[in-house]
């Protein structure tokens, strides 16, 4: 392991990106990027525990992401399926806390089960919390927190002017979870793809040119030394 002069964040968020072209560089179907992808998660996931990060949020699937080819979305479930009965396992091993952030109802039944059980047999771990969002979207999550709102005023539960920043973050997936101090972005994109538009207001981005299946502890290591050196004024001098 690294030796970290600097702080480790308590929660680092992930967008897990480029598994697409890692498997076309090496002339493989997309499917065995992603294969490859969830091996990055599972090495990263517990080299993040090791570390002491409290929380880490990856973004494994999004809501905008059901418009690729109906075989690439299948493959991708396919493989979610496998590799988080494998996560769970490690999950139980470890004792980390797994929550899913999105709009589980789209997936498949067996998939719905196998994250309502994760969660369920997790809900009383703490060594670390693995956010993993699947089927979701920044803009989604708050439209939801907003719709849930309402319908609370209409039920006569809430009053309008109760609605502060603290009450809205309680109707999002993120509930209760502090806003990640870093997110990084492998694969050479320099854009949020809707991930965490609430959360992130104040977080550290670190975009980085290594594709997500390549992913190393290294480059977490380095990741978290590029944090280290930013500069984080929230709006102060
Ligand atoms: C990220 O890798 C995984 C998902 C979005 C499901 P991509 O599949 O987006 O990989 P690239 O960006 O095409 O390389
Ligand atoms: C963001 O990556 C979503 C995930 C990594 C799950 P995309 O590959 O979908 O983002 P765009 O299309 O390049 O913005
Ligand atoms: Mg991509």
């Amino acid at each position: 392991m690294a030796e970290h002069s600097g702080q480790i964040p308590c929660h680092i968020a992930i967008i897990m990106d480029g598994n697409g072209r890692w498997a076309k560089r090496r002339g493989l179907p997309r499917t065995a990027g992603h294969a490859a992808g969830a091996e990055a998660f599972r090495r990263i996931a517990n080299y993040c525990r090791t570390l002491g990060v409290k929380y880490l949020t990856v973004y494994a699937f999004s809501t905008e992401n059901w418009k690729r080819s109906a075989e690439e979305v299948s493959g991708i479930m396919k493989l979610l399926g496998k590799y988080l009965e494998e996560a769970l396992e490690d999950m139980e091993k470890n004792h980390v806390r797994f929550r899913f952030f999105g709009d589980l109802s789209r997936l498949s039944p067996a998939l719905q089960k196998l994250c309502q059980d994760a969660q369920a047999r997790s809900a009383d771990y703490s060594e670390v919390q693995v956010n993993f969002c699947l089927n979701y979207g920044g803009r989604d999550e708050i439209v939801r927190a907003s719709q849930r709102f309402a319908e609370e005023v209409a039920a006569g539960k809430r009053q309008p002017e109760e609605l502060t920043e603290e009450l809205l973050s309680s109707y999002l997936y993120s509930a209760n979870v502090p806003d990640p101090e870093l997110i990084i972005r492998p694969s050479g994109e320099m854009r949020t793809s809707n991930f965490l538009l609430w959360q992130s207001a104040y977080s550290e981005y670190v975009f980085m040119d290594v594709l997500w299946p390549d992913f190393q502890p290294k480059d977490l290591d380095a990741a978290i030394a590029e944090y280290n050196r930013r500069n984080r004024r929230f709006g102060g001098v």
